[in-house]
């Protein structure tokens, strides 16, 4: 079915910023559109989100320049294409940026259009997206990793740890493994209140409670998994995500706590990170190092690789020339994979294959800045991805994607699978 017309609006993320929306129209007359998302401790190799910088309109941070290359360029190279045919819009769009990092057309306004293909695509067969996108072969339900406590830069420094996360470890399906989570993070609610140190919410609706060390944050997450009646390590693990690139001093190779006011060679930073993880029930950690000191990732997978999942995030920015170099250092064993750090579908699912074809393990998931597209919930079965990573259990741009498994896991029906935890004996074979 053929492209006949493509529009794009500005609409606003969950921070209330602007983003654009594109809608692509069919031959048939099937419509469908996709919202991109936005970062706030975004990684310094990711393709170029183009904002038009007009310090008295929208703070700079309008999208009317991506917006016109949507409606021209791009719109006069993919209109009359088959939508199915995917790839070669991606590699279309690619070639007329003709940038590294799709800073002349913007990764956002190519995005946009390569999501609504996407989706129209399904759409004009009358096909639920993950089906399409997975070419029939997605079946697996992902295991959520879902934010208590945000901090960083997503909550203006109040813990210098940008996540605090719970896997819940336990689970046996994935409605469980929700269930498992509301009781958790309602918990930690409830003990927050009891102390009097609820204080809002962050950025992807964890709590921002006033906390005066990041110890204490590991001490809130253990006994809001003990109040909810579990057993921490057992049925619920701890996950960080540390953006650590955030931390970190080029100039002199140092990492620092803002809010502890405390600094740290790269030695000492991970022999923390790695004091961190044996102290405490930790399944997962995310970015334990900056996007260049490749030398602490090798030291902190060595170490603690054989049972903690290791994810770059800022450190690979889906990008396959990074995860490549990556997986010939062996500096870690998972990799998160955004769809607006490459800028396309089709190199989003090239990322995600090579992660799985190293027997490393995709991590799918959201923005700081997210929108109520639900496009990474249909991305994450549709490869079997086994994970995903949306922010907390709170706010509408983050349940619209829970939800949205929710109803993939009815559509599947008995063709469903959940390996919860299980995942992990791909990067943590047992011994036989
Ligand atoms: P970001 O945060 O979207 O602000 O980059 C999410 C993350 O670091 O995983
Ligand atoms: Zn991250």
């Amino acid at each position: 079915m053929k492209i006949k017309k493509i529009s794009a609006i500005q609409i606003f993320d969950s921070r209330g910023y602007p983003t654009i929306e594109t809608e692509i129209e069919l031959e048939n007359g099937v419509r469908a559109s996709g919202i991109v998302p936005s970062g706030a401790s975004t990684g310094q190799y990711e393709a170029l989100e183009l904002r038009d910088g007009d310090p008295v309109q929208w703070r700079g941070k309008s999208v009317f320049k991506a917006i016109g290359h949507v409606e021209g360029e791009i719109s006069e190279l993919v209109c009359g294409r088959d939508v199915d045919d995917q790839r070669g819009i991606d590699e279309a769009m690619i070639a007329l940026d003709g940038t590294e990092n799709k800073a002349r057309l913007g990764a956002n306004a190519i995005l946009s259009v390569s999501m609504a293909a996407a989706s129209a695509a399904a759409k004009a067969k009358g096909e639920a997206l993950y089906t399409t996108l997975g070419l029939g072969k997605g079946i697996l339900l992902p295991l959520p990793e879902i934010q208590i406590i945000g901090g960083g830069a997503h909550a203006n420094w109040r813990t210098d740890i940008q996540d605090f996360m719970i896997i819940a470890k336990a689970a046996k399906t994935y409605r469980e493994a929700l269930e498992i989570t509301f009781n958790i993070y309602h918990a930690a609610g409830d003990i927050l209140h009891e102390q009097g140190r609820r204080f809002g919410l962050a950025d992807e609706g964890g709590y921002w409670p006033e906390l005066t060390s990041n110890e204490e944050a590991f001490e809130l997450i253990i006994s809001a998994i003990e109040r909810a009646g579990y057993t921490p390590g057992v049925d619920a693990s701890i996950s960080l995500d540390i953006a650590a690139s955030d931390l970190y001093d080029h100039s002199n190779h140092s990492y620092c706590f803002p809010s502890e006011n405390r600094s740290f060679t790269s030695a000492e930073f991970s022999d923390l990170i790695i004091d961190w993880c044996q102290r405490y029930p930790v399944i997962s950690i995310e970015d334990p190092a900056a996007d260049t000191d490749w030398e602490a990732w090798i030291k902190i997978k060595t170490s603690i690789g054989r049972k903690v999942q290791i994810i770059g995030d800022d450190l690979f920015t889906t990008n396959l020339g990074r995860i490549r170099k990556g997986i010939e250092k062996n500096a870690a064993n998972a990799v998160l994979i955004k769809l607006n750090q490459i800028g396309t579908v089709s190199e989003t699912l090239d990322a995600i294959r090579l992660t799985q074809d190293a027997g490393w393990l995709p991590v799918i998931s959201a923005r700081s800045g997210e929108t109520e597209d639900t496009f990474i919930a249909h991305l994450a079965v549709a490869t079997n991805a086994g994970q995903l990573k949306v922010g907390s259990f709170a706010r509408s741009e983050r349940m619209a994607k829970w939800n949205e498994v929710l109803r993939i896991e009815r559509h599947l029906g008995e063709r469903s699978q959940f390996k919860g935890a299980e995942i992990y004996q791909t990067i943590h074979p047992k011994k036989t």
